[in-house]
């Protein structure tokens, strides 16, 4: 089973639409839809935007789908590598915590507490998979870091402090919480998202022009990917 998590409605409704023998299965607040895609059974939810929400969903999957061997978090993100263009895709290679800030007492920035480490790896069979999805589907994309917190970055100051200061080749608001969760529990994990803007000036107005554009980007890429499984 494949679990799949995104953050807002237009990131999975793509998605759940497709599912056969779709059931719901609601915990607290949130809802989670299980169904077939094509051959593959998968658990899909959105977790609501921002680390918390993110990271809730992933272990409530975790949880309450012992049989979830891979979790893929997809939608849409800010493109913070200069040259990246909107509808292009970041792979994620690993995923930083770019407001985790333990610098105070010793840790890097970024640096999670019990961690040596501050990026959480992709499962590298996953990624080298999506890549090859991605190229056959005719998307442009890059294999890079993804930087999370719980902010909405329209500054590009501090897009280039991402790029700068963490190697990020985009920024959301989830990709590595989840990862976070799952290296918790020693799931795989996969992080694909297309840029809906730049995390400059413009986001705000990019973000709402182009992020239906970008989310259904990134279903037909999941989608692609789990057909060939
Ligand atoms: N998701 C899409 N665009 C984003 C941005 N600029 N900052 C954070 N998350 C995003």
């Amino acid at each position: 089973m494949i679990g799949i998590i995104g953050a807002m409605e237009i990131e999975i409704a793509g998605l759940v639409g497709k599912l056969t023998g779709a059931r719901e299965i609601a915990a607290g607040k949130i809802t989670v839809t299980t169904g077939k895609l094509a051959k593959t059974s998968v658990a899909v939810c959105r977790c609501g935007i921002g680390k918390v929400h993110a990271a809730t969903a992933a272990t409530l999957m975790i949880r309450c789908f012992p049989k979830i061997d891979l979790i893929i978090n997809l939608g849409v993100a800010g493109g913070v590598k200069p040259g990246i263009k909107q509808g292009d895709f970041v792979v994620a290679t690993a995923s930083v915590q770019h407001d985790y800030d333990l610098v105070a007492d010793g840790l890097i920035k970024g640096q999670i507490h019990g961690y040596e480490k501050t990026a959480f790896d992709s499962d590298s069979a996953a990624v080298v998979k999506m890549c090859a999805v991605l190229q056959k589907l005719g998307f442009d994309y890059e294999k890079g870091i993804i930087a999370s917190g719980d902010q909405f970055i329209w500054d590009k100051q501090k897009a280039v402090e991402l790029y700068n200061e963490h190697g990020a080749y985009a920024c959301d608001m989830e990709t590595a919480a989840i990862a976070h969760v799952c290296d918790m529990f020693g799931k795989r994990f996969l992080g694909v998202r297309s840029m809906s803007d730049n995390a400059d000036g413009g986001a705000v107005e990019d973000f709402f022009e182009f992020a239906v554009k970008a989310a259904e980007r990134s279903i037909a890429a999941v989608e692609a990917y789990i057909k060939v499984r």
